[in-house]
């Protein structure tokens, strides 16, 4: 049975990776989603696959004139707004802090926490009303970078920890009205990209080597997950009948990294920094 029939959704940054998954499994289910993207190449695809189902604004989740344009696009065409999903990030493919060099650290800082972090504030405060009106909720993409450190560098961290305030802090002043919760996946197979500012921005965290091999040996399941495998769970929150008593929470969807233990060791002959195993 479909979950989400007469259900209305925006997701920022939901060309491709686990945003793309989620606006699929969400159309799959019976919504209308509109999708903030940040190229024309993602409005495209999107359209092809679901027409109607999809409307499409492309901008930058840091401006909160394109916030402010895809929350309003989607309540116009589709009447009304039942799920905020805000995801759109970037990564710092985990530079060491020491190797950023301080004079570029600002920049580096104000762009990554820039898009990972008042990018989701920019949003919520954008869909505030008719997710008011509609008694709707926010799922935020959370990381397991929100719980650990080595998933990312300082400044990926950082931004995942100052998330999880953003979840508690908002899901505590929006009650009753709105649901506030959040998915965490652990390492997915997408081409999550990097900062400008680090000269990273070409790069994709599907082409670094070893990703997958370093996913499948840390977590107790022994695999790097997909962005579908995480979908459901974003159906799961956004249902009013499947979770209409949880907000605040945060379902971690990440291979069950928190039982392993002993995440760092120094193996003899191995650098200082020790090495992950
Ligand atoms: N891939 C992983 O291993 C992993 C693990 C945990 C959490 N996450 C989180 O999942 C979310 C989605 O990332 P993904 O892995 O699917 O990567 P992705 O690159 O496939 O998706 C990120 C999307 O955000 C968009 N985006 C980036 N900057 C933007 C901006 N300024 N304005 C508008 N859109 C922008 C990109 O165009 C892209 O479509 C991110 O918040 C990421 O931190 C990813």
């Amino acid at each position: 049975m479909a979950q989400l029939m007469d259900h209305v959704a925006l997701v920022t940054g939901g060309g491709k990776g686990i945003g793309r998954a989620v606006v699929d499994r969400f159309v799959s289910e019976g919504a209308r989603v509109g999708v903030l993207v940040r190229t024309l190449e993602d409005a495209a695809s999107l359209s092809q696959q679901h027409g109607e189902n999809v409307l499409t604004h492309i901008g930058d989740v840091r401006s909160w004139d394109d916030n402010v344009a895809a929350v309003a696009t989607t309540v116009q065409r589709f009447g009304k707004l039942d799920t905020l999903v805000p995801n759109a990030g970037v990564y710092d493919f985990s530079r060491k802090f020491a190797d950023i060099p301080g004079e570029h650290l600002s920049e580096q800082f104000d762009e990554l926490i820039g898009v990972n972090v008042k990018g989701y504030l920019l949003a919520a405060r954008a869909a505030l009303d008719p997710l008011r009106e509609s008694r709707g909720s926010i799922i935020f993409t959370l990381s397991s970078s929100s719980f650990y450190a080595g998933g990312g560098g300082v400044l990926y961290v950082t931004s995942k920890h100052g998330l999880v305030g953003t979840v508690r802090a908002l899901a505590y002043e929006l009650a009753p009205e709105i649901r506030v919760n959040a998915v965490a996946p652990g390492g997915t197979r997408t081409g999550l990209g990097g900062l400008a500012s680090a000269r990273s921005d070409n790069m994709t965290l599907n082409a670094v080597e070893g990703f997958e091999a370093m996913v499948a040996r840390t977590v107790p399941l022994g695999f790097l997950s997909e962005p579908e495998d995480h979908a459901g769970l974003y159906v799961t929150l956004a249902s009013r009948e499947l979770s209409r008593f949880l907000t605040a929470t945060i379902i971690q969807s990440d291979g069950g990294l928190e039982v392993r233990g002993g995440g760092r060791r120094v193996k003899p002959n191995s650098s200082e920094h020790g090495e992950r195993q």
